[in-house]
C-alpha cells in the first residue's frame, strides 16, 4: 500500500511517500480502507523527534492519527462493525511504526471506532477525532457548563474551532483569542468575545474566569485572569511546581481516544450541531504531505488540514 512514512527524525523534507505492506490485523482490529487523514501539530513535532520519550518508535514510522474510511476486513472478535461500514476514528501507532493514518490502510482497534455521520464527506470526517475529542475531552475536566465563563486560546486552530462550539453547546460563556482577520470567523462558530493577542493581553480585558483552555502555553496569563476556584488545563505546555502552587487547579491535559467520544461527536454532526472548518487539502503524496506539514508548522491554519487518500465515493459526498 501507499503510505506516506519517515525514516528518520527532522525536518518536513524527511516525509515521502513509498510503498510498504498493509497492517496485520489483530483479533480486535478492522482494517480501514482510508478516503481521508488529517494532520495534527503532534504530527510535526513527533516527526521532529520530539516526542521520543512517548513514543520509542522503530523507523519507518508511517505518521498520521486521524483516519476516515470504508471497513474492509474484520479481526475475530470484532462485533460492531462490518465489511463495507463507513467509519472514522483516531488510531494510535505502535512502537513498530505502523498503523499510522498518512496510509491508504489503516488498521483500528474496534473500540477506538465511530460510524460516519452520512451528512459530512470523508475529508471533513477525518477533521474531527483527534481535535474534536480533545476539545470535548478538556473542556468536560475543566467543567465548563452553563453561567462557567472560559476562555479558549486559538480559537481559530484546529482544537480550537471545535472547542468554542462545544463550549457554547454546554451553555458557557466563551472568550477566545484570534487575529483581527479571524475574528468575525470564531464568533460564527459563537466565540462572545474575541481578543486580537498581537494587540491586547488577555489580562488586560479578561478577569474572575472560571476556566482556560490553554492551547499555546500561556500559562502565566491564562492563571491570571482565574477565579480562585478556576481551573487552567494546557494541552500544549508543562506548568511548573510554582505556577501550581496557588489556589486555582493547573494541570496538562491529554487525549484519551475512544469510540465512544467520537460517537458523542457524530452524533452532534448529524444533527448539524457541530460544524467542520476545513483550512486546505493536500494529495498523498511526497510533495502534498510536506506542504501539509509546512502548513500546520506556520502556527496560523484555520480549521483542519486535511489529506485525501481516494477519491470520495459519489454516496458519501455531503447532502
Ligand atoms: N495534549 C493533547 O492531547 C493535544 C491534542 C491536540 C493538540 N494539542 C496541542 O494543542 C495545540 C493547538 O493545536 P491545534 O491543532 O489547534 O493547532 P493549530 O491548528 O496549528 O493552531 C493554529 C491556530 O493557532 C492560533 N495561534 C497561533 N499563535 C497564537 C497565539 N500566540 N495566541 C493565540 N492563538 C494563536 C492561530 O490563530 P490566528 O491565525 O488567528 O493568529 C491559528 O488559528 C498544539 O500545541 C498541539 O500540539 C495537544
Amino acid at each position: 500500500m501507499k503510505a506516506a512514512q519517515i525514516n528518520a527524525y527532522g525536518d518536513a523534507d524527511q516525509l515521502f511517500v513509498g510503498d510498504l505492506p498493509k497492517p496485520k490485523l489483530a483479533a480486535d482490529e478492522v482494517l480501514v480502507a482510508t478516503y481521508a487523514t488529517s494532520i495534527n501539530t503532534i504530527d510535526w513535532k513527533a516527526r521532529e523527534g520530539l516526542m521520543q520519550k512517548m513514543f520509542p518508535w522503530q523507523f519507518p514510522v508511517v505518521l498520521g492519527w486521524d483516519v476516515a474510511g470504508v471497513i474492509t476486513e474484520v479481526g475475530s472478535d470484532v462485533k460492531t462493525f462490518k465489511v463495507g461500514d463507513e467509519v472514522f476514528a483516531r488510531p494510535d501507532i505502535y512502537q513498530d511504526g505502523t498503523r499510522g493514518s498518512y496510509a491508504e490502510y489503516v488498521a483500528v482497534r474496534e473500540n477506538q471506532l465511530a460510524s460516519k455521520p452520512a451528512n459530512i464527506d470523508f475529508n471533513q470526517a477525518a477533521a474531527v477525532p483527534l481535535a474534536g475529542m480533545t476539545a470535548l475531552q478538556i473542556l468536560r475536566k475543566l467543567e465548563v457548563g452553563p453561567g462557567k465563563k472560559v476562555l479558549i486560546q486559538a480559537g481559530a486552530g484546529g482544537v480550537g474551532i471545535f472547542a468554542i462550539q462545544l463550549a457554547k453547546l454546554m451553555g458557557a460563556y466563551v472568550a477566545t483569542t484570534a487575529s483581527a482577520h479571524n475574528a468575525d470567523f470564531v464568533k460564527s462558530l459563537g466565540a462572545d468575545e474575541v481578543i486580537d493577542y498581537h494587540t491586547t493581553k488577555i489580562t488586560d480585558v479578561l478577569h474572575d474566569y472560571d476556566a482556560v483552555y490553554d492551547m499555546v502555553n500561556a500559562i502565566d496569563e491564562g492563571i491570571a485572569i482565574l477565579k480562585p476556584t478556576g481551573k487552567l488545563i494546557t494541552i500544549s505546555g508543562y506548568p511548573t511546581p510554582e505556577q501550581q502552587a496557588g489556589p486555582q487547579t493547573v494541570e496538562s491535559g491529554y487525549l484519551a481516544a475512544t469510540g465512544e467520544d467520537l460517537t458523542y461527536l457524530a452524533n452532534l454532526i448529524r444533527e448539524d450541531k457541530l460544524q467542520i472548518i476545513l483550512d486546505a487539502e493536500f494529495p498523498l503524496t511526497t510533495e502534498g504531505i510536506q506542504a501539509a506539514h509546512h502548513r500546520s508548522e506556520s502556527h496560523h491554519a484555520k480549521g483542519k488540514i486535511v489529506i485525501k487518500v481516494r477519491e470520495q465515493p459519489v454516496a458519501s459526498a455531503r447532502v
